[in-house]
């Protein structure tokens, strides 16, 4: 399975946020993105989050959430976006995915012998979801590790794993899930993880510990040509 992977575009109208962020140039270059992926015959575009930021008005941000499924309509491959703080700040989930489109929802992906997981640590420590206007980057948690232990269970073969936030022990920890520990077990015991693909820390980062390859792609809206083709 050929994968298209981008990360951390922030899209919105400002020219530059904390100095280093090109948030309006990302629509723009997740179009150079979907390019590439449509000529590398990607199965299965994955964005990793964080996909626009905020605005000073809602309608602007629903504006560039429609501009930027605009450019997903265009292609004909499977396409799942993972939502990051940012966006779960400018939208609840369901308002999200309904401007978006319900069909870039991320759902598990099992196939014969590779499976797609899907993880979302846009949790407060608490437990709670982020809600719109309520997010904070540093407090990120997966609450379901029994769910996550019982879909791992259904796979047969290799697993992936997807997520915005960071389980990598290498990234500075107020990137990481409070149970960023207990997730790498899970994932360990199962002994089908693979890979996990991860966004939210901007310079991008790869390691590998117990097996499992940890690849954190750099951020889309602080460089050029941040997107990636993987085959697993
Ligand atoms: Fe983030």
């Amino acid at each position: 399975m050929r994968l298209g992977i981008f990360t951390d575009s922030h899209y919105s109208s400002k020219d530059v946020t904390c100095n280093v962020r090109y948030n309006s140039r990302s629509l723009c270059k997740i179009k150079e993105a979907f390019e590439y992926f449509s000529e590398q015959k990607c199965d299965h575009v994955i964005c990793l989050g964080d996909l626009i930021d905020k605005e000073d008005s809602h309608e602007k941000e629903i504006e560039n959430l429609k501009s930027v499924s605009r450019v997903f309509s265009e292609y004909d491959m499977r396409i799942s976006v993972v939502m990051g703080n940012h966006d779960a700040f400018a939208f609840d989930v369901d308002e999200f995915f309904s401007v978006l489109g319900e069909k870039y929802i991320p759902v598990d992906l099992f196939t014969e012998n590779t499976a797609l997981i899907f993880i979302d640590a846009c949790h407060f420590k608490t437990g709670e979801h982020y809600k719109r206007g309520d997010s904070d980057w540093t407090d990120t948690y997966y609450p379901h590790t029994d769910d996550l232990r019982a879909r791992l269970a259904r796979v047969q073969g290799d697993a992936y794993v997807f997520l915005h936030q960071v389980i990598d022990p290498e990234i500075r920890a107020d990137h990481r899930l409070y149970n960023d520990a207990e997730i790498r077990a899970v994932l360990e015991e199962s002994k089908k993880v693979r890979a996990v693909f991860e966004g939210h820390y901007h310079e991008g980062h790869d390691s590998r510990l117990n097996g499992i390859r940890y690849t954190t792609f750099p951020a889309m809206c602080e460089k050029d040509d941040a997107y990636y083709v993987t085959e697993i």
